[in-house]
């Protein structure tokens, strides 16, 4: 599937071949078989909060972003996902519960439904979301059957820690053809309704504070302070990268050949990848579940010293954690990494430190990348010319 065909459209006063430009993953989620287990390792072990319950499962946040992560109850999920005309979507591997982009703009978001209506991409929902998060979004079927969602303007749950109120949140299930107010003024409009601004969820942790963490206690030794890159498993290696290329608009950073066929390390920022294609052959041959259609998917942690404390906490707590089950050079732009399972078996990546690409798009040279050792980590590391680059976290840690 190309892209309309060599059309321009125009982002902002700029010519691009699609209608908005990625800018960042938003959020990712699972569909989780046992959800109290996996409640337990992203909430109460990863440290994201909850944001607020939804329906079938919760919204996980780590900064100021409504929800950076989902997790469902699969049973539930697939119920309501997959029902009537839906059913046709369904695969018992994809329990990926959405993997979602930013866009800046509320124009990016119609025009990108008006493309992907045009590209005969079925869309699943469109307009602005009314169950929590309030951003204008997009869900299309992706191929391989994956949940893809754009958005914008999701909603920032501020110092006090208090979701927007569902009476607030001006959900709508149609792309808007006309400009829309600004939130500040439908929250005043909203106010003078007599809706108070309180009456949204709190998350209220219970767990003890046993942690030291650069300067501020935590549950956990350590802070994740960004989501992705995910690493999906496909079908179709040529057609998936095609397709996040041409149709989506994703960068190429590099193709890595392993064991007779390739994979791909795309980006839609500086950073070396925000996304990875792989060929299911290679869930046998790494060890991984096969079970899913998700290799792996990323947190960044803050720094070296706690994604080593991580990698300790989380065994201390019954979790398998693995350093050398992905090779070194099947994770190109991140040096140190650990794998981390989930409940069922999902491949979580920590790690601490991604490679930026500068205005001439190349990535480092491999002969100049850090030479890692899976098994032997180094007490400290020296500097590189991109560490502690890239996008910083804002805010405080929590
Ligand atoms: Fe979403």
């Amino acid at each position: 599937m190309a892209n309309l065909n060599g059309k321009k459209f125009n982002v902002g006063g700029v010519a691009l071949d699609r209608p908005f430009k990625i800018r960042r993953l938003g959020h990712f989620g699972f569909n989780a078989s046992d959800f109290e287990a996996s409640r337990r390792f992203y909430f109460d072990l990863l440290g994201f909060f909850v944001t607020e319950p939804a329906g079938a499962g919760f919204f996980g946040r780590h900064a100021g972003d409504h929800h950076s992560f989902a997790l469902f109850d699969k049973k539930k999920f697939n119920e309501r996902q997959y029902a009537g005309h839906n059913a046709k979507h369904f695969r018992e591997e994809n329990d990926i519960n959405q993997i979602t982009w930013q866009v800046q703009s509320v124009a990016e978001m119609a025009e990108a439904t008006k493309y992907f209506h045009d590209l005969g991409v079925e869309v699943m929902r469109e307009g602005r979301a009314g169950g929590g998060g309030s951003q204008f979004h997009l869900y299309v079927w992706a191929p391989d059957e994956q949940i893809f969602e754009l958005y914008y303007g999701i909603e920032q749950i501020s110092w006090n820690g208090y979701a927007r109120p569902v009476a607030m949140r001006h959900g709508n299930s149609i792309a808007p053809s006309e400009p829309q107010l600004p939130d500040y003024q439908l929250i005043t409009n909203d106010i003078k309704k007599g809706i108070s601004v309180l009456d949204g969820h709190r998350w209220v942790s219970e767990l003890a504070l046993k942690y030291r963490v650069d300067g501020v206690l935590l549950p956990q030794p350590f802070k994740i302070t960004r989501v992705g890159p995910v690493k999906l498993f496909v079908d179709d290696y040529e057609k998936l990268k095609r397709w996040h290329m041409e149709v989506l608009g994703f960068t190429l950073t590099e193709e890595v050949d392993w064991q007779g066929e390739r994979c791909a390390f795309l980006r839609c920022d500086n950073e070396h990848h925000s996304l990875g294609i792989f060929p299911k052959s290679w869930r046998k041959k790494l060890g991984l579940s096969e079970k899913t259609s998700n290799m792996s998917f990323g947190l960044q942690l803050a720094n070296y010293q706690q994604l080593k404390d991580a990698v300790k906490f989380l065994r201390d707590n019954g979790v398998r954690v693995e350093t050398d089950i992905i090779p070194p050079e099947l994770h190109p732009g991140i040096d140190y990494a650990a794998y981390a399972f989930d409940p069922d078996g999902h491949c979580i990546e920590l790690y601490c430190y991604m490679e930026q690409l500068g205005w001439d798009g190349k990535p480092r040279p491999k002969e100049l990348r850090r030479k890692v050792d899976p098994n032997n980590w180094p007490e400290m590391l020296e500097p590189l010319s991109d560490t502690y680059t890239g996008e910083p976290f804002i805010g405080p840690w929590a």
